[in-house]
């Protein structure tokens, strides 16, 4: 969880490496640093601190660069200081280099380098690496960091200069990803292609056992073994403009009122209204396969495993077919039952998440196919996956996702419908219906969206509470958990997400007058259950909060504020439902002068374990 970038080129780098940093810090933020090589051989700049903090120490003291790399950081071997800060530097000071990942076996290294004279000067496990590479220079950088990787376990992605070969960059990944950018005299690397769309549109990905080199005239890719390998440059869609602010405050906020958007593009051409039929061309598996499997399982962590589960209840309710919903970080460790009539789902926005790659390679053994339900299409994920079903919610700057949950649920809902189709669970009236709903959903979100301002006004109100419930039932199940975790994760308050049905077993016991409880109450199939949680909470002085259908006078009557929706289907609620619970928590968050846009210790994709 780590942002790298580099450019070798034949102007100053450094102010482009810094911006392409600033758009990096969603991966971690705990320290920052660059190097770069010029006239005076190699120099470094490093802070404990953002971005900002060291563009502030290279105005104070300048340093320039045609070629150069930098790393913006999210802790795990070392404490967050300047001296853990990457890049690393070898014993000599003249190599330097910077890494993404975890290596597993640092310590065993360490120890041997140690006993060979090496002087350590971090207590990163990164630093291993930088002196593997100082041992096996001999003229060539590339071959010094090939002899360098092949004695590494666990997770890479690091580049590399010197000025004893200067005017190069040389990169190898084994994991976390790395783009490469093609300019115009001048090559790029990143994390991610954000950075890259002020230079150029022109990319291509490194895979897993690649080594690239980076000069101005351009980039050579080869394997570990040193097999040259061909790349095609790929030519990237997005428009700059898509990932700045536009107006508002924090990218958390723009992405939040963009979620209406994002439903319409991830429905656009995928659906019939006169016929109802859902098309997943793009989707890269035949529709046989959804009428050869018996049961589905979907995989994720976080936001992304809480749209699994609305997934599961479009899934079985239009499907009828038993559908599972795991942990990526727990699969892993399980002796799971998968055969192949299974289908699995991997649900990741980042499609880097460490723990969901590692199940899925795992279930891939055993599953009749593996699909990717992802945002970035490039990822690793969809690069593994026998099939991908794309979100098209564009880039996603804050760290806490919402417009990507969104789309994971439209997603879903389409695949469902696609699914129940297939194997003829769902006629064409029904379909029809469901997917007319379906394409008036966007104008009600907006709908929902447009009543912020009270949302922000009780968010205010409620700022003094430290521990909220959230309760839902059925498929508003997985929004109180996902309401519980917006606001733990960008406002620091305690907030657990509950089934209603549960709180009799248990939870009910923390009901006083310091306790609030949000309950989502749509008129849907458990309508009734719901108001009775509310009232139960009410006995006990508890204060009340609700998500319900505009004009519900009962839902009005029982809570101290209700955020109204527009009325919808009872399996498309959760599009509506999720609105107010993201905005409480963001308004809650800003009141309190939080970082909302980068929340401490989090990371926008958790590529370690
Ligand atoms: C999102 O708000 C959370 N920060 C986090 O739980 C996230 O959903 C999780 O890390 C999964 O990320 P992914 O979708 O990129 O796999």
């Amino acid at each position: 969880m780590c942002g790298i970038i580099g450019c070798a080129g034949v102007r100053d780098t450094v102010p482009g490496l810094i911006e392409g940093l600033r758009r990096l810090e969603y991966r971690g933020y705990d320290s920052a640093g660059i190097a770069v090589l010029n006239g005076d051989g190699l120099e470094r700049r490093r802070v404990k601190g953002k971005v900002r903090d060291l563009a502030e120490e290279i105005r104070r003291h300048p340093i320039t660069g045609a070629c150069g790399i930098g790393h913006t950081r999210w802790a795990t071997h070392g404490r967050p200081s300047e001296d853990n800060a990457h890049p690393h530097t070898d014993c000599s000071g003249t190599i330097a280099l910077l890494h993404n990942g975890i290596v597993e076996n640092y310590w065993s290294l360490k120890e041997k380098l140690l006993a060979e004279g090496h002087v350590f000067k971090t207590e990163t496990d990164t630093e291993v690496i930088v002196h593997l590479v100082e041992k096996h220079f001999h003229g060539s950088l590339e071959e010094a960091l090939r002899a360098a990787v092949k004695e590494l376990e666990g997770a890479f992605a690091v580049a590399c200069i010197s000025s004893r070969d200067p005017g190069k960059i040389v990169a190898a990944r084994n994991g976390p990803p790395v783009v490469v950018g093609f300019g115009s005299g001048e090559s790029f690397l990143s994390s991610d292609i954000t950075p890259l769309l002020a230079h150029t549109r022109r990319v291509a990905y490194l895979g897993d056992g690649e080594i690239a080199v980076l000069e101005p005239s351009g980039v050579r890719f080869a394997t570990f073994a040193g097999a040259p390998v061909e790349k095609t440059a790929e030519t990237i869609d997005w428009e700059p403009a898509m990932i700045e602010k536009r107006g508002f405050e924090h990218f958390m906020a723009k992405e939040i009122f963009e979620q209406a958007d994002v439903v319409r593009d991830t429905l656009k051409s995928r659906v019939s209204l006169d016929s109802g039929q859902v098309f997943l061309d793009d989707l890269g598996i035949a529709p046989d396969v959804f009428r050869e499997v018996s049961r589905v399982v979907l995989i994720a962590c976080g936001t992304s495993y809480h749209a699994g589960l609305v997934g599961k209840y479009l899934l079985e309710t239009l499907g009828h077919v038993p559908v599972d919903v795991e942990y990526a970080s727990e699969l892993r460790s399980r002796d799971f039952a998968m055969d192949r009539e299974t289908l699995v789902l991997g649900i990741s926005q980042s499609g880097e998440t460490a723990d969901t790659l590692a199940a899925l390679r795992l279930a891939r053994e055993k599953a009749r196919a593996v699909l990717a339900v992802t945002n970035n299409t490039r990822s690793s994920m969809a690069r593994e996956a026998d099939g991908v079903l794309d979100l098209h919610a564009g880039p996603e700057i804050g760290v806490a996702a919402t417009k990507t949950f969104v789309g994971q649920m439209a997603a879903l809902a389409l695949f469902a419908l696609a699914f129940a189709q297939a194997r003829g669970a769902l006629g064409e009236e029904a379909s029809r219906t469901l997917v007319q709903e379906l394409q008036r959903v966007p104008l009600k979100m907006d709908r929902v969206l447009g009543g912020a301002a009270a949302i922000e006004r009780a968010a205010r109100r409620f700022l003094d509470c430290e521990h909220y419930l959230f309760l839902g039932r059925w498929i508003n199940f997985p929004i109180a958990l996902e309401g519980a975790l917006k606001l733990k994760e960008i406002s620091y308050t305690h907030a657990e997400g509950y089934a209603g049905g549960e709180m009799k077993h248990g939870p009910i016991a923390l009901i006083d007058e310091g306790m609030t409880t949000l309950a989502i109450v749509p008129h849907d199939r458990v309508y009734e259950k719901m108001l009775s949680n509310i009232a139960e909470v009410k006995a006990r002085n508890g204060r009340i909060l609700a998500v319900a259908f505009e004009g519900d006078e009962r839902a009005r009557a029982a809570a101290e504020e209700v955020f109204p929706i527009p009325e919808t289907h009872q399996l498309f609620t959760p599009f509506l439902t999720v609105l107010p619970l993201q905005l409480f928590a963001y308004y809650a968050a800003s009141a309190k002068g939080f970082d909302v846009d980068q929340p401490r210790n989090l990371a926008k994709s958790v590529t370690v374990e």
